[in-house]
């Protein structure tokens, strides 16, 4: 599917990935990113490296982070505190603690109520909201101590409204509110907190429903008004804006990248309005 979809530059233009246009920089800033491993975790890498920061990666496994030009790699189930806490003490230690956090990682497989029982509800919200605030919350002390810093969450449209997965979208929509807590009460210290919200993006946390169903994508593009999904890519140029001082001034705020989804019912409307 992405190799469909070419890269866009900051105007919706087509062209090479080698030519991305980079109008925010990171230069001399130390970055992590969680879910480093992943397909968005991927293009954020790439993104904020060739954007100038120093880019670390955490991931479940060293191992998913195999091929990437990483200046640290933490491991750890972000739903151990206590191993998050040890490897975030050790990235301090080395001097490596970071001036602005992608907080990324995120998985779910509850697809609806029905599949929803307490086990995956605690799962979900351990891994997406409080796996996230493991990682965020020594992060954000350690930026307030220095005097700034700058936080970007990858929610999800379903923060926004709901599009199945229940308890992953009650966690990513708990991310709103853990990132607007950090903008109000850590303002001061200089930390901003932004949340991105993505659409579908075709990466490998598609690839279970694509098993079940091969022509799945067909039914999904029907209700994007761009007529296709956004890209790994595309999310990460929203992140590095939101991460970079071009946004200096933006914090609590919410960002969707969604091909048009969040804007309003496409398919109401030609089903219902135009009834072609
Ligand atoms: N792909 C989509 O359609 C889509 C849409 C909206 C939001 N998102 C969000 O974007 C983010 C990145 O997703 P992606 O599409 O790149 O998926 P992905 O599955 O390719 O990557 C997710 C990464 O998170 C890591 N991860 C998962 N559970 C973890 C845990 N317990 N501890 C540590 N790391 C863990 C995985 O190992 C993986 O590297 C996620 O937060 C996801 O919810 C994705």
């Amino acid at each position: 599917m992405s190799a469909e979809i070419p890269p866009r530059d900051a105007y919706g233009r087509t062209m090479a990935t080698g030519d991305l246009f980079l109008p925010f920089r990171l230069d001399g800033k130390r970055a992590l990113i969680t879910g480093a491993g992943g397909g968005i975790g991927r293009a954020l890498v790439a993104l904020f490296a060739a954007a100038g920061a120093e880019v670390s990666g955490a991931d479940r496994e060293a191992s998913l982070m195999d091929g990437l030009d990483l200046a640290h790699r933490l491991a750890f189930d972000l739903a151990d505190g206590a191993a998050v806490d040890a490897a975030f003490a050790e990235l301090e230690a080395a001097g490596a603690a970071p001036d602005v956090l992608v907080s990324n990682a995120g998985f779910t497989r509850g697809e609806t109520l029905g599949a929803v029982n307490r086990a995956v509800w605690d799962k979900e919200l351990a891994i997406n909201l409080t796996g996230a605030f493991n990682v965020a919350a020594p992060v954000v002390e350690g930026m307030a101590r220095r005097g700034g810093g700058s936080v970007v969450f990858i929610a999800s449209v379903n923060a926004l409204a709901h599009y199945g997965n229940p308890a992953y979208s009650a966690a990513k929509a708990g991310l709103i509110a853990y990132a607007k807590a950090i903008a109000v009460e850590r303002g001061a210290q200089g930390v901003r907190a932004n949340v991105v919200c993505p659409g579908s993006v075709r990466t490998r946390a598609w690839d279970h429903r694509l098993k079940e169903a091969p022509d799945l994508l067909s039914h999904v593009l029907p209700h994007y008004p761009l007529g296709r999904l956004v890209t790994p890519e595309e999310v990460a140029r929203v992140a590095l804006f939101l991460a970079s001082d071009a946004a200096s001034g933006v914090t609590g705020a919410v960002l969707p990248v969604d091909a048009g989804l969040t804007a309003g019912n496409l398919r109401f409307v030609k089903d219902v309005i135009e009834r072609e």
